[in-house]
């Protein structure tokens, strides 16, 4: 948009750039900023308009902007000006991907590129490799306790080699996905370390306290992350004698968006890994990224702001670069995420869909689909352009955040439901074959979360303890049931590395004395390659598990229907355990798709009829696209088998 004011702002910057600067050949910099210069200044005037440093900060923010755009390889350049044709690239099926603890994968990163390989076998061709970035050498949150966000970790390899990487994924036409953790660094960090010093210009930098009194405020209303093992929100530091703010972990200081010297920092790291060749950068906790005395200092207008910031900034220098939002919140607050408009408000193309996330383990543990159902008819369409990441479980804990009303209405109590789930995949319920731990459990509020992996939640570490064969199949049964929805649903699906082998819980973790308070361990799995060669074994569990999930993928690449156009319809078949919908294929409608879950242990069935007579289906015979055969039917009652699932397509005439 043209608007005289922030035009006239921008002929003054322009004209103060530094002369290296403004010799070089920026013609596509030039346009792009041109068309976000408006929203650009219209938003950091929002959050900084009040500073009399505004104008020079501004002109620093264009400057580092200019900067990493002269920086950029003029390969990554091209592949920008190619995503600008094809601006939808991202909502295609042919996106499968996976997330990775690179040290339990493959070692380092030159493991990594020779392990690419299994992952193409599997089909995966997004590769999120979790934080690799130097980090403290004891706990380290994951590495999301960041020391230095411009290199690698010698542990993992180095910054070279990361470049080796993303070229060899791109040629392989794979997408590497990175994190940049823009809500706090690690107490070793340089800014730390410089604010503990004494320096204010890097105390500024964070939520820093003479006294209590700010932080007492502040708790009265702030909701703990990690209760057990870092509970409050602030923790006192010696060497300022001042208290820090800590959302997370005591070593993991908060930086505070209030200064513009920390969003123009941020800025600059996101579009430095944006050059490395990352092509999605995963934005870690997000929705904490402003702090409100007198509210939960998540999901604040302003986290908003930034994001949209971030973004408008970004597709300036690097349009071709996705946002990943990581915003584990309740249902209603993690769509604001994309943000309002998709030209004009926007924010992150890709978010975690939390929501479904946790409903798929509710199905599991229920046996029914009744709270999937009426909670996902609840969820508002997205942006066009925009995707959900999909997934089963990730490296986090599974938290149980859907909404209260969604589970009155299904007929539960909602704190007696949560309580039933937690203690179903705790194991503590009698007829659970769960083997997961509570995680961050709350004394205040009786909250908890659940850590393990998908094959001991699901049963499998029970059932192989047991020499239950029968009991195998029905945990390998619902591995693949679960991937057959984050993989038909509409978005990005994520795999977690491990789930395609059905690894079981590590307990490994707990003694080394860096991981042994943080049970999240447990669900982070150490490969070991041998067990992997048993996929090639015909009949051993890691075989079915790879071979089914292979398949999936192979299958949902070749499906159209099965891209996020926003074409998903739910239907009402009027069987609590089923879960279905339809996939639409919007340029070829006879090519669409029925998906049909079941969470029983038995098989259930409904009426075809039924949804003939309602127009969904036009024609006869029905295909099953996974399995190629024609499911079982009964005087037109189609039968779902146990724990099953269909993705149908009509035959053509
Ligand atoms: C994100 C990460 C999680 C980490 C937290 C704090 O939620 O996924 O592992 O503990 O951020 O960085």
């Amino acid at each position: 948009m043209y608007e005289q004011q922030s035009h006239f702002l921008l002929n003054n910057i322009l004209d103060q750039l530094k002369p290296e600067i403004r010799r070089r050949d920026l013609r596509h910099f030039y346009t792009r900023l041109g068309a976000n210069f408006y929203a650009i200044h219209s938003l950091f005037h929002r959050l900084y308009g009040q500073r009399e440093d505004f104008e020079e900060q501004l002109l620093r923010l264009v400057s580092v902007m200019a900067g990493q755009y002269i920086a950029r390889s003029d390969e990554l350049k091209a592949l920008d000006a190619s995503r600008e044709r094809d601006h939808l690239w991202f909502l295609s099926q042919e996106w499968v991907g996976m997330a990775l603890y690179l040290d339990g994968f493959a070692g380092d990163l030159h493991g990594l590129d020779e392990r690419v390989p299994y992952l193409q076998e599997l089909g995966v061709n997004m590769v999120h490799v979790m934080p690799i970035l130097e980090c403290p050498r004891g706990a380290s949150d994951g590495g999301y306790a960041v020391n230095n966000f411009r290199d690698i970790d010698d542990r993992a390899g180095t910054l070279e080699d990361l470049r080796t990487l993303g070229s060899d994924l791109r040629r392989r036409n794979m997408l590497l996905t990175l994190d940049v953790v823009v809500n706090h660094t690690s107490d070793e960090h340089e800014w730390a370390r410089r604010a503990r010093q004494g320096e204010q210009r890097y105390q500024d930098y964070y939520y820093v306290f003479a006294n209590r009194d700010i932080p007492d405020l502040f708790e009265q209303s702030m909701p703990e992350v990690f209760p057990e093992t870092a509970p409050g929100n602030f923790t006192f530091d010696e060497a300022m004698n001042k208290w820090v703010m800590t959302v997370f972990n005591t070593y993991q200081w908060d930086l505070n968006y209030t200064n513009p010297a920390v969003f123009i920092e941020m800025l600059d790291i996101i579009l430095f890994w944006a050059n490395q060749g990352a092509d999605i950068l995963r934005l870690d906790a997000v929705a904490f990224l402003w702090k409100k005395i007198g509210t939960t200092s998540q999901n604040e207008r302003e986290a908003h702001l930034i994001l949209q910031l971030f973004k408008d900034c970004c597709q300036v220098t690097a349009p071709g670069v996705l946002f990943i939002a990581e915003a584990i919140v309740a249902p209603v607050e993690i769509i604001k995420y994309f943000g309002e408009d998709a030209v004009i408000a926007k924010e992150c193309e890709i978010a975690y869909n939390a929501t479904f996330m946790a409903l798929l383990w509710d199905a599991l543990a229920t046996h029914n689909a009744k709270l999937l159902n009426q909670s996902i008819s609840n969820l508002p369409d997205k942006l066009d352009r925009a995707t959900w990441l999909n997934y089963v479980r990730c490296h986090d804990d599974i938290g149980l955040g859907f909404d209260d009303a969604d589970i009155r209405a299904v007929g539960y109590d909602p704190a007696a439901h949560r309580r039933f789930i937690l203690d179903y995949y705790t194991g503590s319920w009698a007829d659970s074959p769960a083997r997961g731990q509570a995680f961050g459990r709350n004394e205040k509020t009786g909250d908890a979360r659940i850590s393990g992996t998908l094959a001991s939640l699901v049963g499998l570490e029970a059932a192989l303890a047991a020499g239950d064969a029968d009991e195998v199949q029905r945990s390998i049964d619902q591995i693949l049931l679960l991937h057959s929805l984050i993989l038909s649903f509409g978005g990005i699906p994520l795999l977690y590395y491990g789930d395609e082998l059905g690894t079981l819980n590590n307990y490994a973790y707990s003694v080394d004395p860096a991981k042994t308070q943080d049970n999240r361990w447990l669900h982070r799995p150490a490969y070991d390659w041998q067990r992997a060669e048993l996929r090639h074994q015909r009949g051993s569990v890691e075989q079915r598990i790879f071979d089914g999930l292979k398949q999936l993928i192979a299958v949902r690449k070749s499906l159209p229907a099965l891209a996020d156009f926003n074409n998903r319809e739910l239907i009402d078949v009027g069987n609590p355990h089923l879960f279905v919908f339809t996939r639409n294929d919007l340029a070829s409608p006879q090519e669409s798709v029925l998906v049909v879950a079941n969470f029983s242990d038995f098989p259930e069935q409904f009426d075809l009829n039924d949804l003939r007579n309602r127009g969904r289906f036009t024609v006869g015979e029905l295909r099953d696209a996974v399995s190629g055969a024609s499911p079982e039917q009964f005087n037109e009652q189609l039968v779902i088998p146990a724990n099953g699932f269909y993705w149908l397509m009509c035959s053509p005439y």
